[in-house]
């Protein structure tokens, strides 16, 4: 039962590496907190006008999920992989280094669900590609892919485990974004690399 604990502990530190904040600060941007909607994630980094290092967010935030998932599966097994994983978004959400304020954990949740089934992972990450190609709303899209992961992972997948792990992401994901929400119903919220204020 210890590497259940283990994971979660080793998952929640990798998780809590804010890969936006730290690239932002490096690239001199000043305090990525400051900026457009005040999020650490890659989109909000994209509002600098830096796509690369939004990229490099994207594959930071990420790549850490997946690493967690990765690691803990191959030293455990796969109940260990979903513990990191979902530890890894709760650290990035809840950082104890931001005073447990971080980002909004879609990056982290997409790199988690691609390593702890595949299946789940590409469905959810085509459904954020397909809303995004439409709408041009990273929030709405990652509303979307976060919705459609649990029922790939259930109806398609058929993986039990990866479908509870979709479930509880998409839960606390959802709950992250409820400015972004009261935004999409006000019709008020940016466009992807619109550099438009957004209130946080
Ligand atoms: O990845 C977070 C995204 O869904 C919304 O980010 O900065 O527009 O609130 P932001």
């Amino acid at each position: 039962l210890m590497s259940l604990q283990v994971a979660a502990v080793c998952g929640y530190l990798l998780g809590s590496i804010p890969f936006g904040l730290v690239l932002t600060r490096m690239a001199g941007l000043g305090d990525i907190r400051k900026i457009g909607s005040g999020n650490i994630g890659a989109t909000n980094v994209l509002r600098t006008g830096n796509k690369f290092l939004a990229l490099l967010t994207l594959i930071g935030d990420s790549g850490k999920g997946a690493a967690a998932a990765l690691l803990f599966t191959a030293l455990y097994g796969p109940e260990q992989g979903i513990f990191a994983g979902a530890a890894a978004v709760i650290g990035h959400m809840f950082p104890l280094w931001l005073r447990f304020k971080g980002g909004k954990g879609v990056a982290t949740t997409l790199g988690t669900l691609l390593a702890v089934n595949w299946i789940m992972g590409v469905i959810a990450c085509l459904a954020w590609l397909i809303m995004a190609l439409i709408f041009r709303i990273s929030s709405l899209s990652a509303l979307v892919a976060l919705a459609v992961a649990p029922l790939a992972a259930f109806y398609v997948a058929h993986d039990i485990g990866a479908g509870w792990l979709g479930l509880f992401l998409a839960v606390i994901v959802w709950g992250a974004h409820h400015t972004n929400i009261r935004r999409l119903l006000n019709g008020t919220e940016p466009k992807i690399g619109d550099k438009k204020k957004a209130a946080a």
